[in-house]
């Protein structure tokens, strides 16, 4: 990924994050997807039925699917802490399906990053190809 389309995601996400709804953990964060050469941002929302609650990664990559996109080239997650934040688990999963081949820039709070491949995060990841 280019330094600009690095620096772009990584704004977008830190605007995302200030929109973040994390009453109950505290921790915001911010996400931003790159797909069809669209920017798409989330932020965690979480509930008072704490398992009800959505992570950014997932909120993003939600919005661009609903407007229609297939393939995510790319993301940015930025937490707000020291350390920089990874997707969790479940997020990792849910970006797999719309790109095996995405990049995820993890950032700290203030937009320090480490760039990871999706499968770095998700090595051995379960797709549509698995089940062929
Ligand atoms: N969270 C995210 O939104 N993305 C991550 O990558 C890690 C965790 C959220 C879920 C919850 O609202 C809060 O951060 C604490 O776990």
């Amino acid at each position: 990924m280019d330094k600009n389309t690095a620096e772009k995601l990584i704004k977008a996400a830190s605007e995302a994050r200030s929109r973040a709804y994390a009453p109950y953990s505290g921790y915001r964060v911010g996400a931003a997807v790159l797909a069809g050469g669209k920017i798409y941002t989330g932020c965690n929302v979480e509930s008072a039925s704490y398992p009800c609650g959505v992570c950014a990664e997932r909120t993003a990559a939600a919005k661009a699917v609903s407007d229609g996109a297939r393939s995510i080239e790319s993301a940015a997650v930025i937490g707000s802490s020291a350390e920089i934040c990874t997707p969790c688990g479940m997020c990792r999963q849910f970006l797999y399906e719309f790109g095996e081949d995405m990049t995820v820039l993890c950032c700290d709070k203030d937009g320090g990053y480490e760039a990871h491949t999706m499968k770095e995060l998700l090595p051995f990841g379960f797709g549509s190809s698995s089940m062929k």
